[in-house]
């Protein structure tokens, strides 16, 4: 009897071929599954990376309330032409507050993982506007509407609550100045920034959106976009790891 010939005992019995699965299964199990066991953390530890600011988790909604992540991905695997293109390959420390992860697997446009600080908020505004005034043969739709809609804070300190009760460590202090905190971090030179910077350690201040009137879903947006990828300073990274 050839080996061909001895496979036919799975495909006549049903009841051996569920138990040879299961075989097979449990293997592929046990090779990726028990390896964990034996780690303290899967995640290294990372100087630099913090909570969301109440205004970056704002924008952090509007981003996936608007389906950016369908274009954009926001994870630099580490090879080389992507990290040539986007920077330094993304840690899974720089997304352990991101619940849900943005990072994504379609890239309609561009990895945004290291977005933050490539370009000035104007740019973003316009882009946002009409990415055709700024990149002619985009493709991107336009989201005019964010400039013009005011930033909804009934919940952001709700949204606080929740990701805390799912381990971000956001304090009762954070959670109840949450509303003011948004309209500080949307306000150039607004004396709160001091308070808001002990709580979010670089928080960048400003008013985001150029119109200082009001705190908008672009102010959200472009602060959520200009903080991506710079919490941690690979600088001090690299030499700890000792990569490079
Ligand atoms: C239909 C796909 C699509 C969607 C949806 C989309 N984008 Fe884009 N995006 C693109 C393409 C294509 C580019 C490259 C051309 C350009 O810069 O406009 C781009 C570029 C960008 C850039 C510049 C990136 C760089 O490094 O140059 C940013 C920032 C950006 N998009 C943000 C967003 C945000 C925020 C949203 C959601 C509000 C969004 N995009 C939704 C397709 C998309």
């Amino acid at each position: 009897m050839s080996l061909w010939q001895k496979h036919a005992i799975f495909e006549k019995n049903s009841i051996i071929l569920v138990i040879g699965i299961l075989v097979v299964i449990a293997i592929g199990g046990l090779v990726e599954i028990v390896p964990l066991f034996y780690l303290k953390n899967t995640i290294e530890k990372v100087e630099g990376v913090r909570p969301y600011t109440p205004l970056e988790l704002a924008g952090r909604n509007i981003y996936v309330r608007e389906g950016c992540y369908l274009c954009h991905s926001q994870m630099i695997r580490p090879l080389r032409d992507e990290v040539e293109r986007y920077g330094h390959y993304s840690l899974a420390a720089e997304s352990m507050y991101d619940k849900p992860f943005q990072w994504g697997s379609k890239r309609t446009g561009p990895d945004l993982a290291r977005v933050g600080g490539k370009y000035s908020d104007d740019w973003h505004r316009d882009h946002l506007r009409n990415p055709r005034s700024v990149v002619p043969g985009s493709v991107m739709p336009e989201y005019s509407w964010l400039a013009q809609n005011e930033l909804d804070t009934k919940n952001i300190a709700q949204d606080l609550k929740v990701l805390a009760l799912e381990g971000v460590p956001y304090t009762p202090d954070m959670i109840a100045n949450a509303a003011a905190d948004v309209a500080t971090q949307a306000t150039a030179d607004s004396p709160e920034a001091v308070d808001l910077a002990k709580r979010y350690p670089k928080a960048q201040a400003r008013d985001f959106d150029g119109n200082p009137a009001r705190v908008t879903e672009a102010d959200a947006l472009i602060a959520y976009l200009q903080m991506l990828g710079t919490q941690v300073d690979f600088k001090l990274y690299d030499d700890k790891a000792n990569i490079r």
